[in-house]
């Protein structure tokens, strides 16, 4: 359902570009990032869903979502109510399945044309996985012109809110100011105070995220920031390497805010 967020007249944003928010969610986490956008922008916004939705619990997604890249297969889109050409910029948000987009999306971007316009990723997940299905996506829309996205892990949705509006400021979508940060210092050795931090952070994660082997930090408001590096060994028993952002709030429990493959 296309909704008009209340007490604004028109979707434009402050420098007079039509915003649309089109997201998918199955299961609320995007859907409270996708009104939070709407509503900071004044913005339109619409769910879309597939003809035949994703409507099982968490393994019955997952075993039809591996039959269906298998076979590559996809739900028809079920038609949309916005007209895309009226908008300038689509904020696009979806959880991530598997590193990428969740499929609706494949459908939307198999049906819909949107050369020309602006896209604003943003996505929901459990660890991480803006990055690669941003770039996914910008594979799968040559003809469209991305501007960096927005995501975060479920388990902080509660966070989101002040998050999000840093970020439209940063992006330009919202007047404000938004505070630089320092570059990250130099890689080092994971001393015992780091470790404790990225015990604190990961440790109860359900998934293993391997043992950190660098860490660099910076200072943020309210706290610091470490960017860990970590080892582990993939499905296939190969070594691989991964990012871990990590926020530790000044008095309070570090938390892990997304992981980088
Ligand atoms: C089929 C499936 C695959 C998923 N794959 C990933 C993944 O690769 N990485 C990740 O961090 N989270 C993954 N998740 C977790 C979802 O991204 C996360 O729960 C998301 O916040 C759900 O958003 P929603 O409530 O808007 O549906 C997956 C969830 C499902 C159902």
């Amino acid at each position: 359902m296309i909704l008009a967020t209340a007490a604004v007249l028109s979707a434009c944003t402050a420098n007079h570009q039509k915003v649309l928010v089109l997201y998918y969610s199955q299961t609320g986490a995007t859907k409270a990032v996708a009104e939070r956008i709407a509503s900071e922008l004044g913005a339109d916004i619409e769910a879309f869903d597939v003809e035949n939705p994703y409507d099982g619990d968490f393994q019955q997604t997952i075993q039809r979502c591996m039959e269906e890249q298998q076979s590559n297969a996809l739900s028809p889109l079920k038609a949309l109510e916005s007209n895309i050409s009226d908008y300038d910029v689509i904020f696009l948000g979806y959880p991530v399945w598997f590193g990428v987009a969740a499929r609706p999306v494949f459908s939307l971007v198999n049906e819909v044309k949107f050369e020309g316009k602006k896209i604003v990723p943003f996505c929901t997940f459990g660890s991480g996985g803006l990055e690669s299905s941003s770039d996914n996506l910008k594979e799968l829309l040559p003809d469209a012109e991305f501007i960096e996205g927005y995501g975060v892990r479920n388990a902080r949705i509660a966070k989101a809110p002040a998050e999000i509006e840093k970020f439209l400021v940063k992006a330009g979508f919202k007047d404000g100011e938004v505070e630089e940060l320092p570059e990250f210092s130099e890689c080092r050795d994971v001393a015992e105070a780091d470790q404790a931090v990225f015990n604190a952070a990961c440790g109860s994660y359900e998934m293993p995220l391997g043992e950190p082997v660098a860490v660099s930090e910076r200072a943020v408001p309210g706290g610091k920031e470490y960017l860990f590096t970590t080892a582990a060994l993939d499905m296939a028993g190969q070594p691989v390497q991964t990012t871990i952002y990590v926020l530790a709030p000044d008095g309070g429990t570090p938390e892990f805010t997304k992981v980088v493959r």
